[in-house]
């Protein structure tokens, strides 16, 4: 599958996801305790219980608050740009499946709800797949115009750019749906389109509404208009505020972004927004005009109002130039010492350590598909950030009795120092072990 693609299902809910992500297996759950105790409070397991001691370690780094780090750079300089907005960054990550889902209009059967795609501590509790998942409480304090940043959590593939904790932005701004205030809109909407008539930007856009990307059945069309119009000019201004410097600094080389019709459950019209960078378009964000049940759930039905959300690491791999979005959870001073706040600087990679492949392969049990995130946080769970990647290389059903093997590669390397042959072999004996006895595996 095309990189792009797989970032867009994986990344952003824009798309169905492969059937296979449908299926709710959980898989990872023997030799689970009663109770696992988070954040100080303790919450009793059950048969969907699929958080792993290894996400779970994440939880209080909050990396977006630590000094000098990039993402708190980057957070800095997206806050900066709105300076009267309220800026949130210290939301528990526990929350329950209808403030992720429910509450933004997610139907019952999406698969991000899938036990294979997010991380269940038991049925009433899951680690929050997306920032969107506070909008209605933070409507509902009385926040009119906000951004929040927070640590998200999703089950997914080992690669150089996914990783199962990462960070996103979420911004709204919402106004009186009447007509003095969309006069306002108005204006600020003419403002802003001439602040981007001097900037060096060139931006391909899309209708605001149109058949396939409606209007609201409750908003006003003129409204809707002003809304989403408004939306995309701060949107551009603050691409260009990040972008600018990198892409745009020449008059020949301008900024370029594009509009794409977009479609998320808790916005229409809907739009992601992609720069052109390096030869290639890069899916930046997602955002849209709020949908009404959203703010009519957060007591705030007489307003109206736009939102966007934004992955940290993405656009700061793109700034600093980090290569690998494992490095951000480094803590090794040859990477940290690199940094300075509120200053965006080219990352000098130091030598690479050597990597070191191990295959698996195993017949998985009867009646039983092992899902490639199941087998992901296992490794995980056992070899933390020494895993680089993880590739399915063989997969197919013997014709005669109907079962499944399947191989996975298994690449090791660390970013701090060199791995010894045996040292991997250690892991790569456990990995398989816990396959046997967690995912009762039989291997070849
Ligand atoms: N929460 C979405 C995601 O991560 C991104 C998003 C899309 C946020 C549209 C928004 C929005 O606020 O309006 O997949």
């Amino acid at each position: 599958m095309l990189q792009t693609a797989r970032i867009l299902s994986t990344r952003l809910f824009v798309r169905t996801r492969t059937s296979d992500a449908r299926r709710l297996i959980s898989g990872v759950s023997s030799g689970l305790p009663d109770h696992l105790e988070i954040l100080g409070t303790r919450y009793p397991t059950d048969a969907i219980t699929n958080v792993t001691p290894a996400i779970l370690s994440k939880l209080s780094l909050r990396l977006h608050t630590q000094h000098a780090h990039p993402l708190n750079t980057l957070r800095s300089l997206i806050e900066a740009h709105y300076p009267d907005w309220a800026h949130l960054s210290s939301l528990s990550p526990l929350v329950t499946p209808y403030q992720n889902f429910d509450e933004l209009s997610f139907p019952k059967d999406h698969p991000g709800r899938a036990v294979t795609d997010s991380y269940y501590v038991n049925k009433d509790m899951m680690l929050r797949t997306h920032t969107s998942a506070h909008e209605v409480e933070v409507f509902r304090k009385g926040h009119t115009k906000w951004l929040l940043t927070a640590d998200v959590y999703r089950r997914d593939e080992i690669d150089g750019s996914h990783y199962p904790v990462f960070h996103q932005m979420e911004g709204a701004c919402i106004f009186d749906a009447d007509a003095s205030a969309m006069k306002a809109v108005e204006e600020d909407n003419a403002r802003l389109s001439q602040q981007l008539e001097q900037a060096n930007i060139v931006i391909e856009d899309v209708p605001h509404i149109s058949p396939t990307n409606p209007v609201q059945p409750s908003h006003d069309a003129r409204h809707s208009e002003l809304v989403a119009k408004n939306l995309k000019l701060s949107l551009n201004t603050l691409m260009f505020k990040l972008f600018g410097g990198v892409a745009g600094s020449s008059k020949e080389n301008p900024l370029r972004v594009r509009w794409i019709e977009a479609y998320f459950p808790f916005t229409s019209p809907s739009f992601e927004v992609e720069v052109f960078f390096q030869g290639k378009w890069l899916e930046i964000l997602g955002c849209g005009v709020v949908r009404q049940a959203t703010l009519d759930t957060a007591g705030v039905s007489n307003k109206m109002g736009w939102a966007f959300g934004l992955g940290l690491e993405r656009i700061a791999m793109i700034l600093y130039s980090i290569p690998d979005i494992r490095l951000f959870w480094s803590t090794d001073p040859r990477f940290l010492s690199q940094f300075e706040h509120g200053k965006i600087t080219t990352f000098k990679p130091y030598s690479k350590y050597p990597s070191c492949f191990k295959d698996v392969s195993f017949w998985s049990p009867k009646d039983k598909t092992i899902h490639e995130n199941d087998f992901c946080d296992l490794v995980r769970d056992v070899a933390g950030d020494l895993v680089e990647d993880v590739r399915k290389i063989d997969h197919f059903v013997h014709p005669k009795t109907g079962r499944t093997s399947t191989c996975f590669r298994i690449n090791y390397r660390s970013m701090d120092r060199s791995l010894s042959n045996e040292e991997v072999n250690v892991i790569q004996s456990q990995v398989v072990s816990r396959l046997r006895d967690q995912l009762g595996v039989e291997i070849r």
